[in-house]
């Protein structure tokens, strides 16, 4: 899907998401990872902090206003992030690389078996002999479908400006799809209101669909960053995949 109009929101909502950076930087520390390629890199959230660490990061992202956001996150905290406009599903680097990640769901915009294909062979042509693909998916969780609701994001500027995001979601369990419909309500410091009416559309993995789709690799799966078990109580799962 295209994120361009998602992209202020994002930042909005996730550019202080922290939860997983220790655990793609550790992963990096311990496989001594020359190279990293990041699928969907957007605003550059985990790429940027990956860099500072001294690791060479190069992000690949479809929407160019989230790579238009990661250049510039990564140019006022002066590390060096190659990004890269391009599709996880078609893609060839000019290197392979030791360490492939695809950080915070960003595989479920892969809507379709075969997209998941497509973007495994890039996977797989552009991983280093030995090579590992990290990444993490939030479970299947078919929540409140067709309520109105707030989870608490609430942000405020200096001047102000109080924006309240709000959520309705349209479930298809069988297509294992959720669509979000936000309503972004900004109110203005003349306290002004407007209203920005945005869509995202994920696609849940299962873990048989997962073992099937990797079926060439060793699995690792963790039921949240710090490597405990994936149970029925985990909101994500980590999959370590090596070669
Ligand atoms: C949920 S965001 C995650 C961004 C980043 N990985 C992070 O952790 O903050 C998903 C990102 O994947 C990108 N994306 C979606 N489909 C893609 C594709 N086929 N190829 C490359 N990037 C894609 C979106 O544009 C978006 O920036």
């Amino acid at each position: 899907m295209n994120y361009d109009s998602l992209a202020a929101l994002y930042q909005l909502q996730y550019a202080n998401y922290r939860d997983d950076i220790a655990f793609y930087s550790r992963l990096a520390e311990r496989l001594n990872a020359s190279r990293i390629l990041e699928l969907g890199a957007g605003s550059g959230r985990v790429s940027i902090p990956l860099a500072r660490r001294g690791f060479e990061m190069t992000g690949l992202e479809l929407s160019p206003k989230m790579l238009e956001i990661g250049r510039k996150n990564a140019a006022s905290d002066g590390v060096k992030v190659e990004f890269v406009l391009g599709d996880a599903r078609d893609f060839k680097l000019d290197r392979q690389f030791p360490l492939v990640i695809a950080p915070f769901n960003a595989l479920m915009h892969l809507y379709s078996l075969s997209d998941q294909d497509k973007a495994l062979n890039c996977i797989k042509a552009n991983l280093e002999p030995g090579g590992v693909f990290a990444f993490d998916l939030y479970v299947p969780n078919f929540g409140l479908e067709g309520v109105l609701r707030h989870e608490g994001e609430t942000f405020l500027e200096s001047d102000g400006t109080r924006t309240d995001v709000f959520l309705l979601q349209r479930i298809d369990k069988t297509a294992q799809i959720v669509t979000t419909t936000y309503y972004v309500d900004t109110v203005s410091p003349e306290n002004c209101l407007s209203r920005n009416v945005l869509e995202l559309t994920q696609r849940y993995f299962t873990r048989f669909e997962l073992q099937r789709w990797l079926k060439d690799f060793r699995l690792e799966f963790y039921g949240d960053f710090e490597g405990n078990r994936w149970s029925d109580s985990s909101k994500h799962v980590v999959v370590i995949a090596k070669t």
